[in-house]
């Protein structure tokens, strides 16, 4: 990759952040909970979780400002997760401030949909352009297994109210893993027959407290793949063979919607990575996959925008060229629902 040393540049009057490998930054993602109404296998422990008090969440307005900063310094995507965003009382008031800013091209948001039959309209009325929902498997046995503790029937209702609401396109990620949900991935593959949503899988990656389950039932997506095309014979290429978000995109020939592999483990794409993590409590990650963190809220508190903006720029020089999981690398202390995906 080459390096270049630019943070900042100046295009076309725009301001961007480049990092010290030539990426451009301009993708946040933002955590408003760490808490979750489920507890899906490779993500959270049954028990033993420690949720960040209320107190210390970010407030909306606090939010807001954060976000304002990142789009002043050239971010234009903003992504709000979890754990489960939906269980923030106040998500409605927090997407209506953050739609309120010019110059964020996409507001999304990752959900597991079960609150979605109440929220989807609402979340649409105040701003929000789509969201991805979290489906593993359609067979309801491996699903009880390993979204604990749902059911399938509230995941899909879930789903078709994104869908009327005009959450769209809908994209639904699944995580794959051996023995739980490997042999399910041609029947997940097959909505997109009919339905023009884009079924994703995501290979697991080992962070936090359940690294163990993803590293000892880890799945390939070069396997996920070879067992779909059994199914339905090869695959054809989409989008031109570019990565869309982090998904490689294919299609069965004459569906309605897409097939993406999101391939961290086997295939990384640091190189174009282009995102920053701002958790519930207000630091900002420069890595999902990298302990290192920079505290937001503080600077916030200090000295407003301009402090928030040198930090970004701070953030962006930081950021790692990335992960370390081939050499046995793994981040340790916060899991995925404490970050956010
Ligand atoms: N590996 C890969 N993806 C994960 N997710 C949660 N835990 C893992 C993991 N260990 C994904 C889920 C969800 C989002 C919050 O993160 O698919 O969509
Ligand atoms: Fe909750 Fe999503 Fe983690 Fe499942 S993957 S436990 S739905 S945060």
């Amino acid at each position: 990759m080459a390096v270049r040393f630019v943070d900042l540049e100046d295009r076309q009057g725009k301001t961007s952040l480049f990092d010290r490998y030539g990426r451009r930054i301009h993708y946040l993602r933002v955590s408003l909970i760490d808490q979750c109404n489920l507890r899906c296998v490779y993500c959270m422990p049954v028990r033993g979780n420690h949720f960040t008090p209320k107190a210390e969440w970010l407030t909306p307005e606090e939010i807001e400002t954060i976000v304002r900063a990142a789009v002043s310094v050239g971010f234009d995507k903003v992504r709000l997760t979890g754990g489960e965003p939906t269980l923030r009382p106040d998500l409605l008031e927090i997407v209506e401030r953050l739609a309120g800013i010019e110059g964020i091209r996409t507001l999304a948001m990752t959900t597991n949909g079960l609150l979605l039959p109440k929220l989807a309209h609402p979340l649409k009325q105040a701003g929000l352009t789509r969201v991805n929902i979290h489906l593993d498997t359609v067979k309801k046995p491996s699903l009880n297994r390993i979204m604990l503790y749902t059911r399938f029937e509230k995941v899909w209702a879930g789903i078709l109210a994104a869908e009327e609401a005009g959450l769209l396109p809908i994209k639904l990620n699944a995580v794959v893993l051996r023995g739980y949900n490997d042999e399910d991935v041609a029947d997940l593959a097959a909505l997109t027959l009919d339905h023009p949503w884009h079924v994703r899988f995501i290979e697991a990656m080992p962070l936090g407290p359940q690294a163990t389950v993803a590293l000892e039932r880890f799945v390939s997506n070069a396997e996920t793949k070879a067992r779909i095309e059994e199914r339905f014979g090869p695959l054809e290429p989409a989008f031109d063979g570019q990565l869309v978000g982090e998904a490689r995109m294919y299609r069965i020939p004459d569906a309605a919607g897409f097939i993406g592999f999101i391939s961290p483990v086997s295939e990384p794409y640091c190189d174009s990575c282009n995102r920053l993590r701002l958790t519930a409590d207000g630091k900002m990650r420069l890595c999902l996959l990298t302990d290192h963190e920079l505290d937001f809220r503080q600077a916030l508190q200090e000295g407003g925008q301009e402090a928030l903006q040198a930090l970004f720029a701070r953030a962006v020089r930081a950021k790692p060229v990335g992960h370390q999981l081939r050499s046995g690398v793994y981040p340790l202390i916060r899991s995925m629902s404490q970050i956010g995906g």
